[in-house]
């Protein structure tokens, strides 16, 4: 009886586990059924210890053949149990992923926006380029200026009355000499025939665009800092002639065919004779509106042959020399272009406005 019993059990006690091992659905589960096909209370360890009640040959081929089916259940978990892990890795894997672009918000992940050029810096470049396209070199001077540079070498000597159009900003470095930030880019005209006399290099034909600072109230058309452009040709017989094509072939350069220019008598000490120069209104194409007060012109900037005192001032001799200087705000230029109604919008910094351009 207990033979029959014990030769039952052994294939009742490995179809069981094989089922139990197959059913297992996961890692977790297939431990505790470790437990119960191999510990203390299991089927086989249970009959195990019956083993002891069969005669020899009996238990001998028992023993043999309960340690067959625990080797073979044996194999049978460790190779369910390495099915169910990786199966459960998988799973792990795909409920942990991390989709970065669904948590990044959009604004982190498309490129960054680019930015621009400032519409004044813009407008400055431009300016450049066609200037010297007509064979004009590019030059900068200082922002900080003595006296000398700003007015004096300038035909403007202390008191001069011209003086009263340049609301002046002066700095106190505690230096014996005057210092003041420029009231135009003119002083630079001194700096270059200097250096071009000290060099022996003459003649110049050069623009110098820069930034420029007047006790201004900022209003719609003024800002205490502007930009200026400087034109200063130092040749040998330059005439009047020569300075008005140059600012005819400009203004059609810039500002398109069909654009006039024009010269009207004006006052600068530096230059004699001097102009004011004046182009077709860009809002009316010359018809005539409020902007330009119905003339049909705008003016642009002052002009005028190099006065032979600013020659003398600098140890140019103007019996051998002659030359021409123009000078406008590049702030203006690029508020006329664009029909801006208030320069104050070009230092505001709000992007709303800048992006346009
Ligand atoms: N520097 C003058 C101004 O700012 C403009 C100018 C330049 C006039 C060159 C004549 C020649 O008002």
């Amino acid at each position: 009886m207990v033979t029959d019993n014990v030769d039952l059990d052994i294939d009742g006690i490995a179809g069981e586990g094989e089922r139990a091992i197959a059913g297992a659905r996961s890692t977790e589960a297939l431990s505790r059924v470790e437990t119960e096909l191999f510990g203390k209370r299991s089927a086989l360890t249970r009959a195990h210890r019956t083993l002891g009640g069969l005669d020899p040959e009996a238990r001998k081929e028992a023993g043999r053949r309960l340690n067959e089916v625990r080797t073979r259940l044996e194999a049978q978990v460790a190779a369910r149990r390495s099915e169910l892990g990786e199966a459960e890795r998988a799973e792990a894997l795909r409920a942990d992923r991390l989709d970065l672009t669904e948590v990044i918000p959009d604004r982190v992940l498309s490129p960054p926006a680019r930015g621009h050029l400032h519409l004044v810096t813009q407008a400055r470049t431009e300016l450049e380029d066609v200037f010297v396209g007509m064979g004009f070199t590019v030059a900068e001077g200082p922002e900080a200026e003595s006296d000398w540079y700003n007015f004096e070498a300038l035909n403007m000597p202390p008191a001069h009355p011209a003086r009263g159009m340049y609301d002046t900003m002066y700095l106190d470095l505690g230096e014996p000499e005057t210092v003041l930030l420029r009231t135009h880019t003119s002083p630079v005209q001194i700096h270059l025939m200097e250096e071009a006399v000290h060099d022996d290099s003459l003649p110049i034909h050069v623009v110098v665009p820069g930034k420029c600072f007047r006790l201004d109230t900022p209003d719609a058309r003024h800002l205490p800092v502007f930009n200026q452009i400087e034109g200063l040709v130092v040749d040998r017989g330059i005439t009047f002639g020569d300075l008005a094509g140059t600012i005819q072939v400009f203004t059609e350069a810039y500002f398109g065919p069909g654009m006039q220019s024009r010269l009207r008598p004006a006052y600068f000490p530096f230059t004699e004779p001097s102009a004011e120069f004046e182009i077709t209104c860009t809002l009316c194409m010359g018809e005539g509106c409020r902007t330009c007060s119905h003339t049909g012109w705008i003016e642009l900037g002052g002009c005028g042959m190099v006065d032979p005192a600013v020659f003398a001032a600098v140890g140019i001799d103007a019996d051998e020399w002659s030359g021409f200087a123009f000078g406008f705000g590049i702030d203006r230029l690029a508020q006329m272009r664009h029909e801006i109604p208030d320069m104050r919008s070009f230092l505001e910094n709000d992007i709303r406005f800048l992006s346009q351009f």
